[in-house]
């Protein structure tokens, strides 16, 4: 997801996922530049200020500063922190892992459209994202269809023969979410289905 051939892709050039084992699929990015199915059983459940972590080009976050909740965009990615204040939305350029504007105050944090990957390991990314959070807080996530296996993928982007370096990727099942947020300290963990996407509410 990361680097010049992602920064790329969101200027509307194609680029590639390329698995270890040699599999490529198309990287749709267009998809995240309009409002899709299902973002309102995101945004009408974040409270202010809400957090949204690999905000890519903010259509979330720019939705959430319009309907006047507090929100930031953060990305590791310059080019979708500045497509993300086109739109309208306030982001910064950070590593959910490293120093975060609001530790400890956030809300909500939304991790969309299977932004539970970022880092290949979905529990270090919730202990990340709960530190972020104020008491009582929620996390919003988009899962993976319940069957789905959970896994961590290796992969790297590719345009033609440029290929980008590898990094890790988790998919997360919502048949395994209640159990690694129970596992994770959460007291809550709701799982539901809208639009054909499947989203978890970790409370
Ligand atoms: C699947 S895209 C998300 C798209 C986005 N939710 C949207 O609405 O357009 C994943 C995003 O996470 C960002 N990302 C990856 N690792 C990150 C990290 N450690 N901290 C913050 N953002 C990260 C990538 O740069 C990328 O923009």
């Amino acid at each position: 997801m990361i680097g010049e051939i992602y920064a790329d892709a969101l200027a509307g050039e194609s680029a590639e996922i390329e698995y270890v084992d040699g599999t490529r699929v198309m990287l749709e990015t267009a998809r995240w530049f309009e409002p899709i199915d299902g973002d309102e059983e995101l945004l009408s459940r974040c409270a202010s200020p809400t957090l949204d972590v690999g905000s890519g080009p903010g259509r979330l976050t720019a939705a959430l500063t319009r309907r006047g909740i507090r929100s930031l965009g953060i990305d590791i990615t310059p080019r979708a922190v500045a497509l993300t204040r086109l739109a309208g939305g306030f982001a910064l350029l950070r590593d959910v892992f490293e120093d975060v504007p609001g530790s400890g105050r956030w809300a909500t944090a939304l991790l969309a459209d299977g932004n539970i990957g970022i880092g290949g390991n979905p529990e270090a990314l919730l202990h990340r994202v709960r530190q972020l959070l104020r008491p009582g807080g929620t996390i919003l996530a988009e899962v993976a269809p319940p069957g789905t296996r959970s896994r961590v993928d290796r992969l790297r982007l590719r345009r033609g023969p440029r290929a980008g370096d590898w990094f890790g990727w988790a998919t997360v099942s919502a048949s395994d979410i209640q159990r690694i947020g129970l596992a994770g300290g959460f007291a809550e963990v709701d799982c539901w289905t809208a639009h054909g996407r499947w989203l978890a509410r970790l409370h």
